[in-house]
């Protein structure tokens, strides 16, 4: 897929990954389309770049289904969409006092593998429209972000391995029903970046997880994210899987 004025839609990109991927592809030549539930950070990126920001919640359908109309009016059907939006919690299923951590589970898979769904299908409608015009040709990426936690989820990961894993698992039906219309679907899977999500690591846990990193001992750049997703835009055939990102990390059990 040519990067180059195409129309790249971007979730979670007033932060991290999400934003480190619309100023990578911006550079590329893409026109793009900031979406977070952080509307003031969304439209700083969108000014910077050029593009232009929406404000929404992506577990919200009705939200989700405005800001495709209004984008997909504004600067054309998209051709990629990058899912970043995503929160990190963690606890025990059964607490020491016995809690149960239900709700955070709810809102877990909300947000991460709900809100991804939500808004890979009313993306991927629109590129199927588009596809029905000028068939044979390929006609979008649909880039899902999990994390090495749907492999190696650690204890008190239980709700975030579980939404990642249902993402990782995501990639082939979604590349399989979108084939015929010249979609691909893939995740990449972050192992630690330094993003928002991460900044409030103590020093001591940063450095005894940088050592147990083996090449790069460091955390992961948010532009290393960017640039394997603009690798799979333009690798016509990446498609149908989950790409760890990770420096050979392995999570340990806690
Ligand atoms: N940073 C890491 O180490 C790491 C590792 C593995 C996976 N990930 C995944 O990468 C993705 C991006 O994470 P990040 O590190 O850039 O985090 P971040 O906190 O810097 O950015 C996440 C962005 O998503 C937005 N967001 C959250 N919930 C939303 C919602 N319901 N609707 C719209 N926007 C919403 C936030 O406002 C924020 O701008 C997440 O899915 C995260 O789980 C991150």
């Amino acid at each position: 897929m040519d990067i180059k004025n195409s129309h790249c839609v971007i979730t979670g990109a007033a932060s991290g990954l999400g934003a480190a991927t619309a100023r990578r592809l911006h550079i590329a030549g893409a026109h793009i389309s900031v979406l977070d539930r952080n509307l003031e950070a969304a439209t700083q990126i969108a000014q910077e770049l050029g593009g232009d920001a929406y404000g929404l919640d992506v577990c919200n359908t009705g939200q989700v289904e405005q800001t495709i109309a209004a984008l997909t009016k504004k600067a054309g059907t998209p051709r990629v969409l990058v899912n970043c939006a995503g929160i990190g919690k963690a606890a025990r299923i059964v607490g020491r006092e016995g809690n149960l951590s239900i709700e955070m589970f709810q809102q877990t898979i909300q947000v991460n593998l709900i809100g991804t769904y939500i808004m890979m299908s009313h993306v991927a409608r629109e590129m199927i429209a588009a596809a029905a015009e000028t068939p044979g040709q390929e006609h979008g990426v649909i880039i899902n972000t999990a994390s090495v936690a749907y492999q190696d989820g650690q204890l008190g990961q239980a709700a975030y391995a579980a939404s990642k894993g249902g993402i990782a698992s995501l990639s082939l039906p979604a590349a399989r029903e979108f084939s015929r219309f010249g979609i691909r679907v893939m995740a990449i899977a972050p192992g630690l970046f330094e993003t928002a999500m991460t900044e409030t690591l103590p020093d001591d846990v940063r450095a005894t997880i940088s050592a147990q990193i083996p090449y790069p001992q460091r955390l992961g750049l948010a532009d290393e994210y960017a640039r394997l997703a603009e690798n799979i835009i333009t690798n016509p055939y990446l498609n149908g899987t989950t790409i760890r990102l990770d420096g050979a990390m392995r999570l340990p059990p806690k």
